[in-house]
C-alpha cells in the first residue's frame, strides 16, 4: 500500500469511528429510550446525499476532571449544510452519545461556525437539541459558549429563519437558544424544556410534577405556547420541519418559494354564502372559510393547540405563500385575550421579517374581560399584535367576517393601521360595541324608569334596532372608506388572491430608527 493509500485509510477509518460518536453502547442505549441518534435524524431531515459536514475531528479542550480520556472526535454536536427539497440549509444536531450532549466550549464554537455561515449565505439554521445542557466539568467556558450562542440568534432573528427541534432533555439556560429562534417542534414522550427540573421544584416549592408534565412537548403546545408544534414522535417531527420550510423564504431578502396549483383563483364557494348563522352569537367554523379560499384546501397551522380563540399559519394563494390570522368563532366566541394576541403577534412579525403577505380574517367580539386578563397585563399583550400589525409592511389584507368591536377592530389589521385593502361581507358589524352592550350603556336610564316590563323591553328592542341598522352592518364603515368594498363572501378567494397580486410590488418602510421599543 503507497504512503498516500495508507493516509487515505486512516481518513476512511477516522471518519468511520468519528460516525460513532459516543460509541456503539450509547447509539444502543439512545435507541432504547426511542430516540434516533444525531446523524440517523439529519439523514431524515435532508436530502439524500446532500450533507456536508463541517469540523468531524474537532475535538473538547477541557482537561478538567481528567476529560482528556473523554474525547471523541466530533464532540458532542453534528454540524453542516445540505439541501431540504434542493433548497440550502445549515444544521447542527447535537449528538447525546457524546457527554449527553453537554455543551462544550469547543460545541459552541462548530455551533456557532454553522449559525454565521447560514447568516453568510442567507439560509435557514435548523438545530436538533437532545442535551444535558452545559457541559458541568468545563464550567464557565461552557456558559460562554452558550452566550456565544444567543448571542448570533438574536443577531441573526429577522435575517434568516431559525428553527429549532427538541428531540431530547433541553434544560436551564440552554432553553433560552430555542426560544430566540422563530420556531420550536418539540416531540411527545422523549423531549422536555424547563429552566429548573422537577428535583428544583420539589425542594423549592413542595411541588411533585413529572418532567413531562412540567415541560413536555404538549404542556408547552398548549399551555404556555414555547413550542409552535409538538410531534408524534421523531419523524412527525422532521416532517413538520421540512413542511414548514416550504412555507418560507431563504432569507428576508427574498419571496417564499412559488408552489404551482390548479386551483383556479376565481374559484368560487357558495357554502360561504350560507355559513354565517341568523343568530349573531352562534358560532361557526373558521378552518371552513380558511380552507376555502386557499389554494386546494391546504392550510399548516402553527401554534394549533394554543390560545384556539385565534389561528394563525401558512397557506398559498395562486401559488404564493400567505401568512393567515383569523378569529376562531368557535373557541370564547372568537375573543381576543393575552395568549391569543401574544400568538397572533409573534407570528405577524414573523412573516413580516420574512416578506410573507398577511390575509387577516375577522371576527372579534373584543378583548376578554375580567380580573384574570387585566392582572395579566392584556393591555401590554393586546397591545403587541396592535404594534405587531401596526409596523408590519408586508401586504395586508383584511376580511370582515361577522363582528369586528371596539379595540380588537383595530388591532385586527384595520385601514388605520396601514391595511392595504379592506373588504367586508355583508354580515358584518363593524361598531365600537354589540347592540345590546350599547343600548345598555347609552339608555340604562330611560330604561330603569319604566316599570312595566313588557314596554322596558319594548323599548331595549326598539333602540337595539335602532343601533343594529346604524351600525350592525359594513355600510357606515364603507361610506367612510374606512372599508373598501362590501364583498359576497363567494368571491373571497378571488377578491382575496387580486388584492395580493397588486400589492406585490407594495414598497413601505418605517421611520429611520435605532429599533423600536415595542411593548414585551
Ligand atoms: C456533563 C453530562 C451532562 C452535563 C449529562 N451528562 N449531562 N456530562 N455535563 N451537563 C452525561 C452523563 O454523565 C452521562 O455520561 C451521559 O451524559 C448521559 O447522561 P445520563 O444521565 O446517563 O442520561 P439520562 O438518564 O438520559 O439523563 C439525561 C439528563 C441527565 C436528564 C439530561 O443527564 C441530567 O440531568 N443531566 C444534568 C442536567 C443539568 O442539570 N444540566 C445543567 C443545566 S444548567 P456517560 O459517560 O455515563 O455516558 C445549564 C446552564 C446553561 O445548562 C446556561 C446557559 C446560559
Amino acid at each position: 500500500m503507497s504512503i498516500q493509500q495508507e493516509n487515505i485509510k486512516k481518513l476512511v477509518d477516522r471518519r468511520a469511528a468519528a460516525k460513532l460518536g459516543g460509541g456503539r453502547k450509547r447509539i444502543d442505549a439512545q435507541h432504547q429510550k426511542g430516540k434516533y441518534t444525531a446523524r440517523e435524524r439529519l439523514a431524515m431531515l435532508l436530502d439524500e446525499g446532500s450533507f456536508e459536514e463541517y469540523d468531524m475531528f474537532v475535538q473538547h479542550r477541557c482537561t478538567n476532571f481528567d476529560m482528556e480520556k473523554q474525547r471523541f472526535d466530533g464532540d458532542g454536536v453534528v454540524t453542516g449544510q445540505g439541501t431540504i427539497d434542493g433548497r440550502l440549509v445549515y444544521v447542527y444536531a447535537q449528538d447525546f452519545t457524546v457527554s449527553g450532549g453537554s455543551l462544550s466550549k469547543t460545541m459552541s464554537e462548530k455551533i456557532c461556525k454553522v449559525m454565521d455561515m447560514a447568516v453568510r449565505n442567507g439560509a435557514p439554521c435548523i438545530g436538533l437539541n437532545d442535551s444535558g445542557g452545559a457541559r458541568i466539568q468545563e464550567g464557565i467556558d461552557a456558559l460562554a459558549g452558550y452566550g456565544e450562542i444567543f448571542e448570533r440568534n438574536i443577531l441573526g432573528s429577522g435575517v434568516v429563519p431559525q428553527i429549532s427541534g427538541i428531540f431530547g432533555p433541553c434544560a436551564g439556560g440552554a432553553v433560552y437558544s430555542p426560544a430566540l429562534t422563530d420556531f420550536i417542534v418539540m416531540v411527545k414522550n422523549t423531549s422536555y424544556m424547563f429552566l429548573t427540573g422537577p428535583g428544583v421544584v420539589k425542594s423549592v416549592l413542595g411541588e411533585d410534577v413529572s418532567q413531562e408534565e412540567l415541560g413536555g412537548a404538549s404542556v408547552h403546545a398548549s399551555k404556555s405556547g414555547v413550542a409552535h408544534f409538538a410531534a408524534e414522535n421523531e419523524e412527525d417531527g422532521i416532517r413538520i420541519i421540512k413542511e414548514l420550510l416550504s412555507y418560507i423564504p431563504q432569507n428576508n431578502m427574498e419571496d417564499a418559494p412559488v408552489v404551482p396549483t390548479r386551483d383556479p383563483v376565481s374559484r368560487v364557494d357558495d357554502a360561504l354564502n350560507e355559513i354565517i348563522p341568523d343568530n349573531p352569537n352562534q358560532p361557526y367554523d373558521m378552518y371552513a372559510v380558511i380552507r376555502s379560499i386557499v389554494d386546494d384546501g391546504k392550510f399548516f397551522e402553527i401554534h394549533g393547540n394554543f390560545a384556539k380563540n385565534v389561528i394563525v399559519g401558512f397557506a398559498h394563494m395562486n401559488g404564493r405563500s400567505v401568512g393567515i390570522v383569523a378569529n376562531q368563532p368557535k373557541v370564547l366566541a372568537g375573543v381576543l385575550d393575552i395568549n391569543a394576541s401574544r400568538k397572533a403577534a409573534r407570528f405577524v412579525r414573523f412573516c413580516d421579517a420574512f416578506n410573507i403577505p398577511l390575509v387577516t380574517l375577522v371576527d372579534v367580539p373584543g378583548f376578554l374581560p375580567g380580573t384574570q386578563q387585566e392582572y395579566g397585563a392584556v393591555i401590554t399583550n393586546g397591545a403587541k399584535l396592535l404594534y405587531a400589525y401596526g409596523e408590519a409592511t408586508v401586504p395586508k389584507v383584511t376580511v370582515t367576517l361577522r363582528k369586528s368591536y371596539g379595540g380588537s377592530h383595530i388591532v385586527m389589521s384595520c385601514k388605520q393601521l396601514r391595511g392595504d385593502l379592506n373588504y367586508a361581507w355583508p354580515s358584518a358589524e363593524i361598531a365600537v360595541m354589540g347592540a345590546e352592550g350599547a343600548v345598555s350603556v347609552l339608555y340604562s336610564k330611560e330604561i330603569k324608569a319604566v316599570e312595566d316590563p313588557a314596554e322596558r323591553q319594548r323599548i331595549q328592542a326598539e333602540k337595539k334596532a335602532e343601533y343594529d341598522e346604524l351600525f350592525s352592518n359594513p355600510y357606515q364603515a364603507a361610506q367612510k372608506g374606512y372599508i373598501d368594498d362590501v364583498i359576497e363572501p363567494r368571491n373571497t378567494r378571488f377578491r382575496v388572491i387580486r388584492a395580493l397580486e397588486q400589492l406585490a410590488g407594495k414598497k413601505q418602510s418605517l421611520p429611520a430608527k435605532k429599533h423600536d421599543n415595542l411593548p414585551l
